[in-house]
């Protein structure tokens, strides 16, 4: 998808950069006397605004990123200052080591301790309406409890444990409990599979699992337990399930391994001494789809993850104790580790979790939630913003969003229109947006405006600027830089603190995926431009990773979970254009003797990619084929299968398919198109969890 182009404006960026410099009051000050040199950090032909604070930041990141992130470590607290800020080996990167701290300390026992205990941690509202507000201190006594409950039950450092929650209260709870102890939690999203667990779950060799007797979504009880059990048959190092109560169902039990959370609270010590863990020491496992059908196990450190996200929030969202930050994603993705969990509550902020579907039981249901709790700071995805635009303004005005001060975007390309929208119709064009760029493995954000250094001029669809000490590049394919306005592949030259520090039991992978294409750099797997400005557009995956409604799928995992259904023999998986989710998931296969073409297979289909993956994985569309187009050495030709998928025409196809012929690839183009699509079968389009 192409989300720039020349007629984009840059919309009134000057009039944005003085009303957030009205509103934010800078907390240091800043010489500008100097003059700033930047030209070392920019390609050349690359003009300049006059940014002054934050390119005098960015350069000395860059120039000397020990002492400057020696210095953004010391607003944590820490046990132990660290040794030697970084030890760098490429590819691993140890932060501040020698170091010790506690996330759970900063995110929780540290407010407590500055008598900000009564103040307001968790905002939670159930779908089905009801509400709980955690104070600082009552979270310190549920996480101290959580904690209790773990220890109890053999849990200790370095242990991991899994926890598939709905978005309840016991969600970010739990985490914290983790990392209070030093056991390393692998969340795993609400809507995923059996099969999606159990392979998480046998990966990292859980102990324990957590999770609740259900979930609402969109009046619907999810049964998680149910779920849950079916996984955990397949994990034989479980050996204990936490139930956390939540629908009150009855589920089913197996005596001995369950336990509901509820009956070991009571008798769980009050304070659990938070371990001094080193900074190197895991924080959390995260998977995330890559290239091939395995999930990677992404880990991330404690010290560097926290240090990195503690500033980023204060540089991108300004963040203070006061605000009132909602951050629309799942805890089971990084965007909720980092922007509902850690980077909030590590500044004493409140957050909002909501258990529910954006549109349940209206439209309005959002809005209604930024009233009542008067948010701040509202951070979601172009997808919502899409899927909300095309519902029209009306919901909106039946509330006050008068509370909000900055809006973000993350997880995609956002598109100028929704930008624009969003700018308008929620932000009442006085709220600045951050596009903000980043991956599961950056752990934090990578590229974003900056209005709590200072205000940075916008323009609708680009993520704007690096932050501090990410040395961020746009390389051709031989890792040479380009020029302004020429489109290559996005890499970061130099480590940060927030990145990742390996793949959970596969240090080649690890090696492979990210450092081997560009020695010594980051290779993020995207596409992107860099303006004359030195503005960077974001504009997709280069690899076969997919983003669907923002979520992360990659193709070949696709392929492995449809191959699995007994009609299909081959199958390819490729994606279109979607105007509210920016992509949809569509497969070509190829079918056994004996299976043929029809509505009621198609359905099964979609049922199975369900049922293997989750409903992240339904496919908008499935094309029928004979065959699969090959080159002559039987690679399938998919960027054939993606121009028909998309409605294309072959125009410059024929270029990209490096082994075929011309006339090979227009040969398989025409005989895809002749393909019968069954158009009258009626194929289950909406993701109904997206
Ligand atoms: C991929 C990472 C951590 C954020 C949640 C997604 C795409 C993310 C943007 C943006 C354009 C973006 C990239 C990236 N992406 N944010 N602001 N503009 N693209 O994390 O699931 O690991 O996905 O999301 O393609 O590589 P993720």
């Amino acid at each position: 998808m192409c989300i720039y182009s020349e007629s984009i404006s840059v919309l009134t960026t000057y009039e944005i950069a003085n009303r957030i410099k009205l509103k934010m009051k800078k907390k240091r000050g800043v010489s500008n006397s100097k003059g700033i040199d930047s030209a070392s950090y920019l390609p050349t032909g690359v003009r300049l605004w006059p940014l002054k604070r934050y390119l005098e930041m960015y350069r000395s990141s860059l120039d000397d990123p020990e002492g400057f992130w020696s210095e953004e470590a010391q607003k944590l607290d820490w046990y132990k200052t660290w040794e030697r800020v970084l030890d760098w080996e490429p590819p691993y990167a140890r932060w501040f080591v020698g170091g010790r701290l506690n996330a759970s300390f900063l995110c929780v026992d540290r407010h407590v301790k500055m008598w900000r205990r009564s103040k307001v941690a968790v905002y939670w509202e159930g779908e089905t309406g009801e509400t709980r507000v955690l104070s600082y201190s009552t979270l310190f006594r549920d996480v101290n409890r959580f904690a209790s409950v773990l220890k109890k039950l053999g849990v200790g450092k370095g242990d991991r444990v899994a926890i598939y929650l709905p978005m309840i209260p016991e969600l970010p709870t739990s985490m914290l409990a983790c990392a209070r102890i030093g056991a390393v939690h692998t969340v795993i999203f609400s809507g995923f599979s059996a099969q999606a667990i159990a392979d998480r779950v046998n990966d990292i060799q859980a102990k324990v699992v957590v999770t609740a007797d259900g979930g609402y979504r969109r009046g619907k009880i999810i049964p998680l337990k149910q779920i849950a059990d079916e996984a955990v048959k397949l994990c034989p190092s479980v050996e204990k399930v936490i139930v956390v109560k939540r629908t009150g169902e009855a589920v089913p039990w197996t005596e001995g391994r369950d336990i509901w959370l509820s009956s070991m609270l009571d008798d769980a010590e009050l304070f659990v001494t938070p371990e001094p863990l080193e900074s190197t020491h895991p924080l959390y496992i995260l998977y995330t789809s890559g290239t091939t059908g395995k999930p990677k196990g992404i880990v991330h450190s404690t010290g560097g993850y926290l240090v990195f996200n503690h500033s980023a929030y204060q540089w991108v969202f300004n963040i203070k104790e006061e605000s009132v930050f909602w951050c629309t994603a799942d805890v089971g993705w990084v965007t909720g580790h980092s922007s509902i969990v850690y980077a909030p509550l590590s500044h004493g902020a409140a957050i909002i979790l909501y258990e529910g579907a954006p549109d349940y039981p209206t439209i309005g249901r959002w809005w209604d939630i930024i009233e009542k709790y008067g948010v701040t700071i509202f951070y979601t995805s172009p997808t919502a913003i899409r899927m909300f635009m095309r519902s029209g303004e009306e919901w909106l005005q039946k509330h006050d969003l008068s509370s909000l001060e900055l809006l973000g975007s993350v997880g995609e390309p956002i598109n100028p229109e929704a930008w624009q929208w969003f700018y308008k119709y929620i932000g009442k064009e006085r709220c600045p947006i951050v596009d903000t760029w980043w991956q599961t493995e950056t752990g934090g954000i990578m590229i974003s405006p900056t209005p709590g250094i200072e205000p940075i001029p916008l323009k609708p669809g680009s993520a704007t600027l690096p932050l501090p000490g990410v040395d961020a590049t746009v390389v051709d394919a031989d890792g040479k830089e380009l020029p302004p306005g020429k489109t290559g592949l996005l890499i970061i030259n130099k480590p940060w603190p927030g990145m990742l520090v390996n793949i959970y039991g596969d240090p080649e992978r690890y090696h492979e995926a990210y450092w081997s294409r560009f020695p010594g750099s980051y290779y993020t797997g995207d596409f992107a431009m860099r303006d004359e400005d030195g503005y960077f557009w974001v504009l997709g995956r280069a690899d076969e990773v997919l983003k669907v409604a923002g979520h992360r799928i990659g193709t070949a995992e696709l392929e492995d979970a449809a191959i699995s259904h007994p009609a299909i023999t081959e199958v390819a998986v490729t994606s279109k254009p979607d105007e509210i989710k920016g992509e949809a998931i569509v497969l070509f296969v190829t079918l056994k003797k004996g299976s043929s073409p029809s509505a009621t297979l198609r359905k099964e289909i979609i049922q199975h990619l369900r049922q293997v993956i989750g409903p992240i994985a339904t496919p908008d569309e499935i094309y029928f084929v004979e065959s699969m187009p090959k080159t002559r050495s039987g690679k399938i030709m998919r960027r054939v299968l993606k121009a028909v998928a998309s409605g294309q025409s072959p125009g410059d196809l024929t270029t990209l398919e490096d082994e075929a012929s011309v006339d090979e690839v227009k040969r398989a183009y025409a005989s895809l198109k002749r393909v019968s699509k069954e158009a009258e079968a009626d194929v289950e389009v909406r993701n109904p969890r997206s």
